[in-house]
């Protein structure tokens, strides 16, 4: 039996401050009847909780996209800089949340926190090979030889080869990175090696997640349960293509 604040408050859609209000204003039913207060315990596998008439499904896990602002690290806790994490309420602090692979701190854009360590370790699996699509703004100008230099895996200075990535070029500066692995400032790295560093750097979406314009830097929401399924969908179609390449001695 857990409190039904923390049940709904779990959901990321509305908060213990919001659920003890929605409580005095009768808009929660439990069961048929309506809430009578928020520390009130409920079974969440099997308790039927309603918002306005609107069922609120009991999640066993929290999916939250955050657009990343510039200046807050992509880590859960720091002694002196601000993570993401502290961009959250509290009760969703306590849910245990962790971002999904890391941004630069001056790196802005789509950045999915859970507490599924089973579906986070698939996205981030080197095996994986989850698109990942940036967009990058360069002091230089892009040109196609650009563009087939990604696309042949470029080895950068420390030696290290990348796999094919895609570069499509949008304007003499800026452009659509799209990388299949996730090394240490990979994208920079790749943009510098051809003499074009970046000055501004923006991830749209990893696999299927697509970033919601509609947040600001600094917002965050729940993923829509078809966003949820699209992940998993995603990871599923690799794992298969993955197994099939084994079967066949590619691995
Ligand atoms: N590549 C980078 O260089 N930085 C990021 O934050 C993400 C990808």
């Amino acid at each position: 039996m857990d409190r039904l604040d923390k049940v709904i408050s779990a959901t990321g859609k509305k908060s213990r401050k919001e659920v003890k209000l929605l409580v005095r204003q009768g808009r929660i039913m439990v069961d048929g009847v309506p809430a009578v207060a928020a520390e009130m315990k409920v079974d969440p596998e099997t308790a039927e909780i309603l918002l306005d008439g609107e069922k609120i499904r009991y999640e066993k896990y929290t999916y939250l996209m955050l657009h990343k602002p510039a200046g807050v690290l992509s880590a859960v806790e720091d002694s002196r800089q601000r993570t993401v994490l502290d961009l959250l309420p509290q009760e969703l602090r306590r849910r245990d949340l962790s971002p999904v692979g890391r941004l630069d701190k001056d790196t802005e854009g789509l950045l999915l926190l859970t507490n599924d360590g089973a579906l986070a370790h698939q996205l981030l699996r080197p095996k994986s090979h989850v698109d990942k699509v940036y967009y990058a703004r360069v002091a230089g100008e892009l040109e196609a030889s650009d563009c087939e230099a990604f696309a042949s895996g470029m080895t950068l200075g420390d030696g290290f080869t990348c796999m094919p990535a895609g570069l499509e070029i949008l304007s003499p500066c800026e452009a659509l990175v799209t990388l299949q692995e996730g090394k240490f400032h990979q994208v920079k790295r790749m943009l510098a090696a051809r003499g074009k560093p970046v000055v501004y750097l923006k991830r749209l979406s990893m696999g299927s997640l697509r970033l919601d314009e509609t947040l600001t830097p600094g917002e965050y929401r729940p993923l829509t349960a078809e966003e949820v399924e699209g992940l998993r969908s995603t990871v599923n179609a690799l794992i298969s293509t993955e197994r099939q390449k084994m079967r066949k001695g590619f691995c």
